[in-house]
């Protein structure tokens, strides 16, 4: 019989507040590839994979948590969703908006999203709003927005958002038949990092499913979550909210995380840290991904990945063991950045003319 992923929601239904009755708004989200990266393998001496999470419908993580919301938004007779954004929510909110019927505002940081992200808010006929402040102010006014109005907040300070993106360590459990040893990933607001460690504990243990009764453990271990911030916007590591955060990497250009208490609990029980790599580190583990990976992701989401390697450096990251990464976005969501060279200039295309010969010698090619 033909099969096709259906959407994170009906894959772990059972491990999901949802029932057979749930009228579900997906665009088929997760089943994302688990890529072994073979020379962060090599370089590390540990087995190094990529959860890459820029294979989802929008290009982004925040489609596992999107379903999730605006099914809950749906459900409870919603006609309007809003959200404040530093891109990739935008984008993610506004196609699944446009699944369920609804209505949906995205409040973004003027100047500081990218291109790729704005143009998917456009595309799917959200209304836009450019707020002269960043995102924590963005995400203040979508929060009183949601409150005092009559419009339902699809950010990850709704639970139904954590729910959703929590399939992703199942996703990884499920690929590798155990919980890696570590588990990294970039961290902005901190959603993703609180709800990858929710999935990981409740696969390790029994858990009691709305639906299904109680179901076995499924892992026998969970992993060390290792986060890493962009050193201009780390409020973990300063240990206190940032008021003007700032970095290249504006998908996590963020000083005053939600998901602050989930994020510290998701470091300390794991028994990992949360980090700082600097833009250049950052932009660095970008080329290395596709450079040497083949794998192409927006520059916030390498900040994992130059946190690995900023650890190997250091002679901190152990060898022999298992090591996932999440690579959140899709690297075309910001491709300016592939465009420049180490020392910032700009890549110029080749121009060759329209004959064999000239592009043959271009090449180095000599005829057979
Ligand atoms: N990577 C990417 C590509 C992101 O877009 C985000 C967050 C993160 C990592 C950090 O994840 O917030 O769960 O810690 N982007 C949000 C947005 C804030 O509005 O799209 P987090």
């Amino acid at each position: 019989m033909a099969h096709q992923w259906r959407g994170v929601i009906r894959e772990y239904a059972d491990r999901l507040p949802v029932t057979e009755s749930t009228k579900v708004i997906t665009l088929g989200e997760g089943g994302t590839p688990l890529v072994h990266a073979q020379k962060l393998s090599e370089l590390t001496g540990s087995t190094v994979y990529l959860k890459v999470e820029g294979m989802n419908p929008t290009g982004s993580f925040k489609d596992r948590g999107m379903t999730m919301a605006m099914t809950a938004a749906v459900a409870s007779g919603a006609k309007a969703v809003v959200c404040a954004s530093t891109g990739n929510t935008s984008a993610s909110a506004a196609a699944y908006a446009t699944a369920a019927g609804l209505q949906c505002a995205v409040l973004v940081p003027e100047g500081k999203i990218s291109m790729g992200k704005l143009s998917q808010a456009i595309a799917h006929g959200a209304t836009l709003l450019q707020v002269d402040g960043n995102f924590d102010n963005c995400l203040d006014i979508a929060r009183k927005l949601g409150e005092s109005y009559p419009v339902f907040l699809v950010n990850s300070v709704n639970p139904a958002r954590i729910q959703g993106q929590k399939t992703g360590a199942f996703e990884v459990v499920d690929a590798l038949g155990d919980a890696p040893d570590i588990h990294v990933l970039p961290v902005g607001n901190a959603g993703n990092i609180t709800a990858y460690w929710k999935g990981y504990k409740e696969y390790s243990a029994p858990f009691e499913s709305e639906t299904a009764g109680t179901l076995p453990a499924v892992s026998t271990r969970t992993p060390q979550m290792w986060g890493f911030q962009a050193a201009g916007a780390a409020p973990f590591v300063a240990g206190h909210p940032i008021t003007e955060p700032d970095t290249i990497a504006t998908a996590i250009r963020i000083g005053n995380p939600a998901s602050w208490d989930g994020a510290i609990a998701a470091r300390d029980e794991s028994g990992g840290f949360i980090d700082a790599v600097t833009d250049d580190e950052i932009l660095a583990a970008h080329r290395w991904l596709s450079a040497k990976e083949g794998v192409f992701v927006e520059p916030g989401s390498a900040a994992g990945v130059a946190g690995l390697i900023k650890k190997h450096a250091a002679g901190q990251v152990p060898t022999g063991k298992i090591i996932v990464i999440t690579v959140t976005g899709h690297g075309l969501k910001d491709p300016q950045w592939a465009l420049r060279t180490e020392d910032g200039s700009e890549v110029q295309p080749v121009k060759v003319s329209n004959d064999v010969v000239t592009v043959a010698a271009e090449l180095g090619l000599e005829e057979k």
